[in-house]
């Protein structure tokens, strides 16, 4: 078995909590842990008093919704956080200091000095031990897919500078995002005047773009720009890694996609390159037609296609991917980050 496979460990199956478990995030994570296998305990679902009291299903059955706001997390071992920044900067530190190893999702600590930001196919060494502060991030979901091509192409070609666009999907705005573009492109097959409910991305998404994801910046760029610069220098122990994005919301159910442009060191050659990805864990180079989130066959891979050197400057190479934000983009690397915890025996 491989090192990361939590079935090698030896020991007892691990008590967990799921906050934000009846979100987009927390159903998918809690029908990952089953799929992949992983060694559950207890597993408690957490979320708001809205919630508290449903029975939803989790691994080995049903459990009743715990209220966050009165759970005491002693007992559980590995908390994953997925209930929005706000509920992880009130609540994360403190199931830490109750003795869980949390695994959050949000935004709330990925930039903090004493709280690793992993993506365990380039930076697992950061998950040898326990963190001071309890917590481990997941980074951003657009960035996660774009750190696990970056650090290959980096390894063979040095990198100079990364210009991404993306387009990013409703159910990047979890629940409420996919009901809403719904609804909307519903009320728009009739009569292509109507827009139908307008709340969560602040126009109307259905048969349109937004170029605007998030808080909107001093600097003229948003706060998901920002974090798609910050979080690559951090994950890839660069400081200064040369990214420029611009993050849009496209009227797609589920799944991100991204344009790459990347200025290497050395001139790329775009069969070697093809050769390189593919050769990297759970990546798929699609060489015939490129990947969209409709026509994807595996939901855990990241997909890449069109890669193209620029016949004018050799060593430019543009690529397009693809994944699912709701599993690559944050379920499945929470899981992916606990399976090598486990693993390794850090608690
Ligand atoms: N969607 C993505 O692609 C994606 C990717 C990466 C990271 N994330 C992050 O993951 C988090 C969840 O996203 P999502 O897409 O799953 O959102 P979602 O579908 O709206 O789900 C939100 C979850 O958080 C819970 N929650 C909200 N406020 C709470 C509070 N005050 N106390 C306790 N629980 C609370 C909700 O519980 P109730 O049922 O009680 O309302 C629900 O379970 C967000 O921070 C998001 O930024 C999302």
């Amino acid at each position: 078995m491989p090192e990361t496979d939590p079935r090698a460990a030896t020991g007892a199956a691990v008590p967990i909590a799921v906050v934000g478990a009846t979100g987009a995030v927390g159903r998918t994570l809690i029908d990952l842990l089953v799929q992949r296998g992983f060694p559950v305990g207890e597993c408690v679902p957490v979320a708001s008093a809205r919630s508290a009291g449903q029975r939803i299903d989790v691994p080995g059955g049903t459990a009743t919704v715990h209220d966050l706001d009165r759970y005491d997390f002693s007992g559980v071992r590995l908390a994953f956080f997925s209930a929005g920044t706000g509920t992880s900067e009130r609540h994360a530190r403190r199931a830490a200091a109750q003795g869980a190893l949390v695994i959050d999702n949000t935004n709330a600590f990925r930039m903090a000095a004493d709280v690793p930001l992993v993506v365990p196919q380039v930076n697992p060494d950061v998950l040898d031990r326990r963190p001071d502060s309890g917590i481990i991030a997941n980074p951003n979901c657009s960035t996660i897919p774009l750190v696990r091509l970056l650090a290959p192409l980096r390894r063979r070609y040095g990198l100079r500078r990364v210009t991404v666009s993306t387009y990013q999907a409703a159910s990047g705005r979890g629940n409420r995002g996919m009901a809403e573009l719904r609804a909307q492109a519903a009320a728009a097959t009739d009569d292509p005047t109507r827009t139908g409910p307008v709340e969560a991305f602040g126009v109307p998404l259905a048969y349109n773009v937004i170029p605007l994801i998030d808080t909107l910046l001093a600097d003229g760029f948003t706060l998901e720009e920002q974090k798609m610069r910050q979080e690559s220098r951090k994950i890839l122990r660069d400081p200064t890694l040369d990214v420029t994005a611009t993050c849009v919301r496209v009227p797609v159910l589920n799944g991100h996609s991204e344009t790459v442009v990347v200025d290497c060191d050395a001139p790329v050659d775009a069969g070697e390159l093809a050769a390189l990805l593919a050769g990297e864990p759970e990546v798929r180079v699609w060489a015939d037609r490129p990947p969209t989130p409709r026509t994807l066959d595996d939901a855990d891979l990241v997909h890449v296609g069109r890669i193209r050197v620029d016949p004018e400057h050799p060593n430019r190479v543009a690529f397009w991917l693809v994944a699912d934000n709701l599993r690559i983009g944050a379920a499945l690397n929470a899981v992916q980050i606990a399976e090598v915890l486990v693993a390794r025996g850090v608690r």
